[in-house]
């Protein structure tokens, strides 16, 4: 009898551990062996079924398209894991109607500016695990379809007010799990659609209020941090003055 249970618990562990992590984040899309095309450098392989899903996970860093592959209708692309460096734009002119696009686990330092010309319908982009950097003066992309973005585990140290200035339609922005120190209200006020704001795992010792967030806002992550305990924050005003005085 136990070692009846003990295989059961196996098994059902096995078939937890087995499920897709990363790449199995999907909205909308559902892929499967009958829509999906896994291009890889020596052969493509197509499915029976118009292709709406791509997987080039196979190709390694040579990214080589031709343009006579029956692509043109896919709306999720899955480029996770790949080792790719840079985000190439050439390749998303096979696929114009990409809707999501799953490049977790990867060494993407930058994104291009105008990302609504490159993916035009763009609505989630997955970018966990890579190595974004957020740039000083200009904000991240500029997207105006874009509903989902996961930035998580990026060693991002610092956002910027203009940051998210032009991805006006966010709604779910995962950010955990970075090197984050500091943020304010006004990194997140152009994100008046936003729903889901995940800022667990940082190094903040402060976070705003929600009453100082998006009104849009309803969930809000802030757990993992260096939180000061809210008994510092609310010190008698005598001993804030004089800590001033001697800083
Ligand atoms: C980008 O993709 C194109 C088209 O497949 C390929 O020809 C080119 O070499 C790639 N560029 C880089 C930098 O990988």
């Amino acid at each position: 009898m136990p070692r009846k249970l003990f295989i059961t618990v196996i098994i059902v562990l096995n078939s937890i551990l087995q499920q897709p992590v990363d790449g199995g984040f999907t909205e909308g899309a559902a892929c499967s062996n009958r829509n999906t095309a896994y291009l890889n450098p020596s052969k493509a392989l197509f499915p029976s079924d118009p292709v709406k899903c791509v997987d080039i996970t196979g190709m390694g860093k040579s990214l080589i398209f031709y343009k006579q592959w029956p692509i043109g209708q896919a709306d999720t692309l899955y480029a996770d894991h790949m080792h790719l460096t840079s985000f190439n734009r050439t390749i998303f002119t096979f696929m114009p109607n990409l809707e999501m696009v799953d490049l977790t686990g990867n060494k993407i330092k930058r994104l291009p500016i105008a990302m609504s010309s490159v993916i035009p319908k763009l609505t989630t982009l997955l970018l966990a695990k890579n190595r974004i950097q957020i740039p000083k003066k200009k904000p991240l992309m500029r997207c105006f379809t874009i509903k989902t973005l996961m930035l998580s585990h990026n060693k991002i140290r610092a956002l910027q007010t203009m940051t998210f200035a032009k991805t006006p339609s966010l709604r779910v922005l995962y950010l955990d799990s970075n090197y984050l120190k500091y943020i304010t209200p006004k990194m997140f006020s152009h994100l008046t659609n936003l729903k889901y704001l995940h800022l667990g795992n940082n190094l903040l010792k402060r976070v705003p209020s929600k009453a100082y967030m998006p009104k849009s806002l309803s969930i809000y992550i802030v757990k993992g941090n260096k939180l000061e305990r809210k008994r510092n924050a609310a010190r008698p005003k005598r001993n804030t003055a004089v800590s001033l005085k001697i800083s």
